[in-house]
């Protein structure tokens, strides 16, 4: 067996015990509710009547907004209870399964998705040449792939990896979402580890965007709004297959 086929999941045991939490909190946190889901809203466009893929989907909350806007969802995680958390946060139009995004997935037909979509999900995969020429594989042509990402420079401040170039194995300490703090595996990714295996799976490149918060984190948490302002959490990339 391969190295690929065998490696355990880094952050699966770490979403099993904070699914729940990050499902209820995840919808109003200033980093996700402020930052990325609104970039991630933006940048998907006009979903109405798309075929829309979703890796590492969570308990659903992007594929709650994509229905809502009209498309039709597919989405996988490697946690089984962020799957069924998924199932009952979106309960039609949408179709969930489990599955590890760093494996080749269990979907046969090639090229019948309009779209795919990942909000910070594939920074826990070591090897992007995976699921990169899987979603390649199942988009449509000149089909999108829409995604965030910690930005590296964010992650970099972050986590204080040993150096700041190439892919590198981190651990933070997630307090706040249950009472016990969750240690949480990642991995930090310089700017070229995250272009450069995007290009080589054959997409070409649309838009590039370090996120800052929307206005309304200002009033509500100022100081998170200044701190995000100046320092980029995370970035927002789109690609196309050509
Ligand atoms: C930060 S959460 C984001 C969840 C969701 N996309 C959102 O934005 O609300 C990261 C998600 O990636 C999933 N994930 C981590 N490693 C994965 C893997 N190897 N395959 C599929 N999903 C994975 C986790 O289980 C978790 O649901």
């Amino acid at each position: 067996m391969s190295d690929t086929e065998t490696k355990k999941p880094i952050a699966l045991e770490a979403y099993e015990k904070l699914a729940e939490a990050f499902s209820e909190i995840a919808p109003a946190k200033a980093e996700n509710a402020y930052i990325e889901q609104p970039a991630m809203r933006k940048a998907v466009g006009d979903v109405r009547g798309k075929k829309i893929f979703e890796a590492g989907c969570g308990p659903g909350i992007l594929a709650e907004y994509l229905v809502h806007e009209g498309a039709k969802v597919v989405g996988f995680d490697v946690s089984p209870k962020m799957i069924d958390l998924a199932k009952k946060r979106v309960p039609d139009n949408a179709t969930f399964f489990v599955a590890d995004m760093a494996k080749p997935l269990p979907i046969e037909q090639d090229g019948q998705f309009d779209m795919v979509v990942a909000s910070l999900s594939i920074d826990y995969i070591e090897d992007w040449s995976v699921p990169l020429s899987e979603f390649y594989r199942l988009l449509k042509p000149k089909g999108k792939f829409v995604f965030t990402i910690q930005h590296p420079i964010g992650s970099w401040n972050w986590y204080k990896p040993t150096s700041a170039f190439g892919v590198q194995y981190v651990e933070a300490s997630w307090k706040g979402f249950t009472e016990e703090p969750v240690i949480m595996p990642d991995y930090y990714r310089s700017f070229e580890e995250v272009i450069n295996p995007l290009i080589k799976a054959g997409f070409k490149i649309l838009k590039v965007e370090d996120l800052k918060p929307i206005d309304a984190l200002r009033t509500l948490d100022p100081y998170k709004f200044g701190k995000y302002s100046k320092l980029a959490t995370f970035m927002c990339i789109i690609v196309e297959k050509e």
